[in-house]
């Protein structure tokens, strides 16, 4: 993933196509018409620009008369000026670089000059239209013995300014490559099949991070989370031959070490068969994207290290494989987690809380200014929301909110749903301090029910359960079909912005 970026006249850049954007039924952006008319309007004479009407995604290919410097123009499609916002701005480009790779370009070009006009703030437009073009080009390569016919992976492009571009929107376009980057960490992991992530394998990817960033990396066995007391981890984990692994890492950049950090836990639950709890064998292969969460966690950390963002964050990846072994948590069981609480477990295909109540558990010990967790939790949530929408819930209704606005805005939908205290009777038992299932009620706000008698009141926490979006059955604007790499934009803008309100 590369950029250059070109200071020169319009039109005095050097690359193989060019890109503009354009509303529906009007004509590309200012800056297009500024620059075709020192072209000589040829595009405008031959009447092809007819040819682009600006729907959504739509890309139209003009190529130039011979004695033109630049020979392809690419116009992409905005769809309806009234229903611009991030997503289409993001769209747009991912469809403009994709069909670049669909022509082989080796390298084309955004000019400043078609974000002219674009309804936005000119560094965040820049920032979108650089992770929306990336996040389109992003495709996942599978192992194969035959030969890839599809046109090589587009590797660069450039970014063409009239004027010597300002440090603001250099640092614009360094951080949409950081956080496209960990986007791409965050789908390959959880595309790639489960024999081959396994949570030692997603133990690998984080020390592979960690070195590249300078992390504290933890990587606890499950002698190690046994000693420490983590039943509940453990329960899930013993089920398999794959060990289970507890993952921590740690970015304290100089000068923050001794801050209360922010701590981002990602169930990492490698593959799901349910467990003794046993999932039906249709579509069962998806459940190799149920640690959807933990490479949400990586990938955002990956980005927050190559951003070097100055706070004090951790990330905790508790990851097991769910299976039916010969050792596996039975229903019935009751096991002692690490905070003490003791869970009957009606369904070990509820796995993903027992592993995450051991996390938030572990997180309690950096006394955290703020916990997020993010899971494929709930198939319930996906009945709730549909598969484009993740569920944000929490302790703070100002946060849970503050939350939901981030990601909506980065392009992770997130709508809320309440956690109020008469819930919690679902989970009662009669063995243990609770059940680790309720009824068939509101499964999504159940699940976060449970997460919430691990976090103290004094600690602000927000639960987004992903269990929709993590995984896109059909291509969407700015994703091909597979992993989404849903929430690490929003982890990382969290991050970024802490504390909430301003500051940092
Ligand atoms: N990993 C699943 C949730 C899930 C379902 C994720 C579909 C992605 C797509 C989770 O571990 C699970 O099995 N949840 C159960 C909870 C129930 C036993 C309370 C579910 O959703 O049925
Ligand atoms: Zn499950
Ligand atoms: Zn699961």
């Amino acid at each position: 993933m590369r950029m250059e970026w070109q200071v020169g006249p319009l039109g005095q850049w050097d690359g193989d196509g060019v890109l503009f954007l354009g509303f529906e039924k009007e004509e590309p952006l200012a800056g297009f018409g500024r620059w075709l008319e020192a072209e000589g309007d040829w595009l405008r004479e031959t009447g092809a620009l007819e040819d682009f009407k600006g729907s959504f995604q739509q890309t139209a290919v003009f190529y130039a008369p011979a004695d033109k410097k630049t020979s392809r123009v690419i116009c992409v499609g905005l769809g309806k000026r009234k229903d611009f916002d991030g997503d289409r701005l993001r769209g747009a480009l991912a469809a403009g670089l994709r069909r670049c790779r669909e022509l082989r370009l080796h390298k084309p070009l955004l000019p400043l000059a078609a974000l002219e006009g674009i309804p936005m703030e000119a560094t965040s437009a820049l920032e979108e239209a650089v992770v929306g073009g990336w996040l389109g080009l992003y495709r996942y390569d599978a192992p194969r013995g035959r030969d890839d016919e599809r046109p090589p992976q587009l590797e660069q492009w450039g970014i063409h300014r009239e004027t010597e571009p300002e440090a603001g929107m250099r640092e614009a376009v360094d951080r949409a490559l950081a956080v496209a980057s960990g986007v791409f960490l965050a789908r390959t992991v959880t595309t790639a099949p489960a024999n081959e992530v396994t949570p030692r394998f997603l133990a690998e990817k984080a020390r592979e991070t960690a070195e590249r960033h300078g992390f504290r990396l933890q990587a606890m066995d499950e002698e190690t989370a046994a000693e420490m007391g983590m039943g509940a981890f453990l329960a899930v984990a013993q089920g398999s031959r794959e060990p289970g692994c507890f993952v921590v890492m740690e970015h304290a950049p100089a000068g923050t070490e001794e801050d209360a950090p922010l701590v981002f836990v990602g169930k990492g639950i490698t593959f799901d068969t349910g467990g003794i709890s046993i999932k039906p064998a249709d579509k069962m292969e998806l459940m190799k994207h149920d640690m959807a969460g933990a490479a949400a966690v990586l990938g955002a950390m990956d980005a927050l290290g190559a951003l070097d963002v100055p706070k004090r964050v951790v990330g905790i990846l508790p990851c097991a494989e769910n299976m039916p072994g010969g050792n596996a948590y039975k229903p019935g069981d009751v096991v002692r987690s690490l905070s003490g609480l003791t869970i009957e477990v009606i369904s070990t295909d509820a796995e993903g809380r027992m592993v995450l109540c051991d996390g938030l558990a572990y997180a309690r010990r950096y006394k955290p200014a703020f916990l997020v967790d993010v899971a494929t939790l709930t198939g319930a949530c996906i009945v709730a929301l549909g598969d484009r929408v993740g569920g944000v819930m929490g302790n703070r209704e100002d946060l849970v909110e503050e939350v939901r606005r981030i990601g909506m805005e980065v392009g992770d939908k997130l709508w809320p749903l309440p956690l109020w205290d008469f819930y919690f009777e679902d989970l009662k038992s009669d063995v243990a301090d609770f059940k680790n299932v309720g009824t068939r009620k509101a499964g999504c706000v159940i699940g976060g029910m449970f997460l919430k008698q691990f976090v103290d009141d004094e600690t602000p926490w927000v639960h987004l359960d992903i269990a929709g979006p993590a995984w896109a059955d059909k291509d969407q604007p700015t994703a091909v079909r597979g992993a989404t790499g849903f929430g690490v934009r929003t982890l990382v803008e969290i991050a970024r912005r802490w504390p909430a309100g301003g500051g940092g």
